[in-house]
């Protein structure tokens, strides 16, 4: 490898796609980014009919990989503007409502201008008893951008269909290499993809990274991608949930942060999501064993990842994951180790270099006779 994994570099990039909002469907100012951070590291980059970002790293042809890591996040969309200048607003994507109340929104105004606003919440002092201890509904929250008019609102550019996410910033806590920000779902995924596909060099296969749009509202991008490129196996790189933390008994931690990337197993309620195909988990297994990097296995029991819908498109692509471990998922403070995405780096890197037409035809699938 000539290309050197570098935490540096990680939390640079992630602070900068971290930065630049993309709710689902405005996926176009990210995209942009990336095409600049990659275009000299493939062989071809091109944007698909839905919006996904596709870079093709050309190996010798034995077979193609597909890799997905989305650039979409979870958003809000201004529904309405009331007379008095306050925004209601939809949530784009699965946002718990315990997390909205007094956060600090930016919105993107429709010729791309920015309107910095809250979610204004109302004072403890006049808070009856009974609503101290209950969650606001989304409904009734409102985005307060500090005018007085409809007027006002619409001449800064907010319309309809406006989208804002929750203002924040990515930095390093007490550890520096544990670090937090909105949107490592799936930012840190695609920092991920990127890196990898910096290092990677000398593959059999064709690898062919696609950065997906609208996988927060149905793994859309995904499944579209999937079936143009029609790869021989398709890998998610996505987050997953570390709840190691206080309150957590023992068993129901899932994985935890720093001791990892996850190899997925199964995910989705009873399997409604993704189980693995198992030569793909395997083959990551092996390779983790091999190369010396730390790995766990994941069982999440809610919520898949674009490998769920890669895996059955046409006549069935066999399709696996790799998590990086996250605490707080779907919050503006989210959590991520670097260790564990420089070691996601590493294993992805060297599981497409595993892969030859020998795997695809004997271990993969199997003619009998
Ligand atoms: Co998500
Ligand atoms: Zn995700």
């Amino acid at each position: 490898m000539t290309v050197e994994i570098n935490k540096e570099d990680i939390f640079r990039l992630a602070k900068k796609l971290c930065e630049t909002p993309s709710p689902s469907g405005f996926e176009s100012e990210i995209r942009e980014v990336l095409i600049e951070e990659i275009r000299d590291y493939v062989d071809e980059l091109w944007i698909d009919s839905m919006g996904n970002l596709i870079a093709k790293k050309a190996g010798q042809g034995e077979g193609k990989v597909m890799i997905a890591a989305h650039m979409d996040e979870i958003g809000l969309m201004i529904t309405n503007i009331d007379k008095n200048g306050f925004l209601r607003f939809v949530p784009v994507g699965g946002w718990s409502p315990r997390i909205l109340p007094a956060q600090r929104v930016l919105i993107r105004t429709i010729d791309g201008n920015t309107v910095h606003g809250v979610i204004g919440i109302k004072p403890p002092h006049i808070e009856k008893p009974e609503e101290r201890q209950k969650v606001i509904p989304l409904e009734n929250l409102f985005i307060d951008i500090g005018v007085t008019s409809d007027e006002e609102a619409k001449k800064l550019g907010i319309e309809v269909g406006s989208i804002a996410v929750i203002e924040s910033t990515v930095e390093r806590l007490g550890n520096p290499d544990v670090i937090t920000g909105r949107a490592f779902d799936d930012k840190i995924g695609v920092v991920t993809a990127v890196e990898t596909l910096k290092v990677l060099e000398d593959s059999k296969v064709d690898a062919y990274f696609v950065f997906t749009v609208q996988e927060e509202v149905g793994l859309k991008g995904a499944r579209t991608a999937a079936f143009s490129i029609n790869p021989d196996i398709g890998i998610a790189i996505d987050v997953t949930i570390a709840a190691d933390v206080p309150g957590t008994p023992e068993h129901a931690k899932i994985v935890k942060l720093g001791k990892g990337p996850a190899i997925k197993v199964m995910d989705g309620r009873a399997g409604s999501g993704l189980i693995a195909h198992p030569a793909i988990r395997d083959l990551l297994i092996a390779v983790a064993k091999e190369e010396k990097i730390p790995y766990q296995l994941e069982v999440l029991p809610g919520g898949t990842t674009d490998a769920s819908a890669i895996q059955i498109t046409r006549e069935g692509i066999p399709a696996g994951a790799i998590s990086i471990p996250t605490r707080y998922i779907h919050s503006p403070i989210e959590i991520v180790h670097l260790e564990d995405v420089t070691n996601a780096v590493k294993l992805l890197a060297k599981a497409i270099k595993k892969v030859d037409s020998a795997w695809i035809n004997n271990v993969l699938r199997r003619r009998i006779k």
